[in-house]
């Protein structure tokens, strides 16, 4: 065997870079290697489809940590290494490059890989994910001979693409196949306001649309995504963002219970001993979804995740229950949500959506269970509390925007 480490962290993004970080500032002594399969340090995420794309910040910026911290902490940084294979009780990992790494215990903070269309034409090099740096160097790079550019899906990676290439006074078009944007995260009030949002600085949103195919050239580009209806959609830039698929392949290869992710209990520990999973990949009973079993993709739930299978390799106490936030930046929009509004029965609109600044709180059996605020930060950090309690709040005054939310009454 070539290398071992007391932790193995597969995975450098937001989950597995702060594993590393939780364990030091535990005083874990033992030896960790930090392993990737991009050559870069870890970086953050979010702004790829921000300012990094903008061109408002340099990749130098966007790192988690500067180059030096993880040397100075005894973290060793593998880049550029894809795990193919786990052996659980051999307690080692088989690279691509067929070399072995021992563990004493693994985190594995894959992430997920982005989902892409398998229909024709579809491997043009014109064809653009937004998941990592990679992808939004190339984007960036094909900017200066872009005209038009054509989003598949209206989650947050299209609407915040969007704006930002709206900005570059790129021409775009959303392609997104239900019948509003952000349907996985948002109440119809919301999409709505995006949709309104999106169009007025004139982004064409077309909706319940599918992409059959690409019409490609001699060169190898798509210059149309052709829609199920017979439609032709012309341009010269064509970007992805329809989800997710989470990297669990070798774990669950090597016998860990899972499927849409990896199974974990509350102190983040697969099924196989010695393995925990944390971050987009991971699938958890969580209390902000009324204990129904799902993966969160966020900042907020790699960072979490990354701190309690920390403290429970310290032979700490720790289960996770944190609340899930989440934000996103359109334009001059800045969008903060608490909670899981997923399987809501009612909503109060806090504020008028023409005014550009409101909140929408979720209720589900009459307990908030998620603010989304729009340019509403009070609401946003004073309706914390509400989710975290589920408080049973009095519709008619959180209703009233002039009325705060930590003075609405119960009822
Ligand atoms: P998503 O799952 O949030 O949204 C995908 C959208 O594509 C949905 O609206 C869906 O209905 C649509 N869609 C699915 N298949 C389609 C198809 N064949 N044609 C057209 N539309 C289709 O995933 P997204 O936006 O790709 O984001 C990926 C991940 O990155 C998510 O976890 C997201 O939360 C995260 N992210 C986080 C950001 C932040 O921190 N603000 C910013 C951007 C992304």
């Amino acid at each position: 065997m070539n290398k071992h480490y007391d932790i193995l962290i597969v995975g450098a993004g937001h989950a597995g870079a702060q594993a590393a970080i939780a364990l030091r500032q535990q005083k874990f002594t033992g030896t960790i290697g930090l392993m990737g399969n991009e050559k870069y340090a870890p970086y953050e995420r979010p702004p790829l489809s921000k300012e990094y794309l903008a061109g408002d910040k340099p990749f130098e910026r966007i790192m988690l940590r500067p180059e030096s911290f993880w040397g100075e902490r005894d973290i060793e940084l593998l880049t550029g290494h894809r795990v193919a294979k786990v052996d659980p009780m051999g307690q080692q990992v088989t690279l691509t490059s067929d070399e072995e790494v021992g563990f004493g215990k693994l985190i594995w903070a894959t992430g997920g890989s982005p989902r892409m269309l398998g229909c024709p034409g579809n491997q043009a090099r014109n064809i653009h994910a937004v998941r990592s740096r990679a992808d939004v160097d190339k984007i960036m790079a094909a900017l200066p001979t872009t005209e038009n550019v054509i989003v598949v899906g209206g989650g947050y990676i299209g609407l915040e693409a969007a704006a930002v290439l709206t900005k570059l006074n790129k021409k775009v078009t959303i392609v997104e196949t239900l019948d509003r944007v952000l349907s996985r995260v948002a109440g119809e009030t919301l999409s709505r306001f995006y949709e309104n949002e999106h169009r007025a600085q004139g982004v064409t949103i077309e909706l319940e649309a599918m992409v059959e195919s690409f019409e490609t050239n001699d060169e190898g580009m798509a210059t149309a995504a052709k829609l199920t209806d017979g439609r032709m959609l012309a341009g010269d830039m064509f970007i992805i963002g329809i989800g997710i698929i989470p990297e669990t392949g070798p774990l669950v290869a090597a016998g860990a219970a899972g499927g849409n992710g990896v199974d974990v209990d509350q102190h983040c520990r697969t099924s196989l001993e010695n393995v925990y999973a944390i971050g987009d990949c991971a699938l958890h009973s969580n209390p902000f979804a009324g204990g129904a079993l799902i993966r969160v993709e966020s900042v907020q739930n790699a960072n979490d995740q990354a701190k309690v299978a920390a403290l429970d390799i310290m032979g700490e106490e720790c289960e996770y229950n944190a609340v899930p936030w989440f934000w996103s930046n359109q334009y001059d929009l800045k969008l903060q949500t608490v909670g899981i509004s997923a399987g809501f029965d009612d909503c109060v609109v806090r504020g008028d959506p023409e005014n550009r600044q409101f909140s929408v709180v979720y209720f589900k059996d009459d307990k908030v269970i998620a603010l989304d605020c729009v340019n509403s930060t009070k609401d946003y950090v004073q309706g914390r509390k509400a989710v975290v309690e589920g408080l049973e709040l009095d519709r008619k005054e959180l209703a009233n925007p002039e009325i705060p939310i930590k003075e609405v009454g119960l009822v």
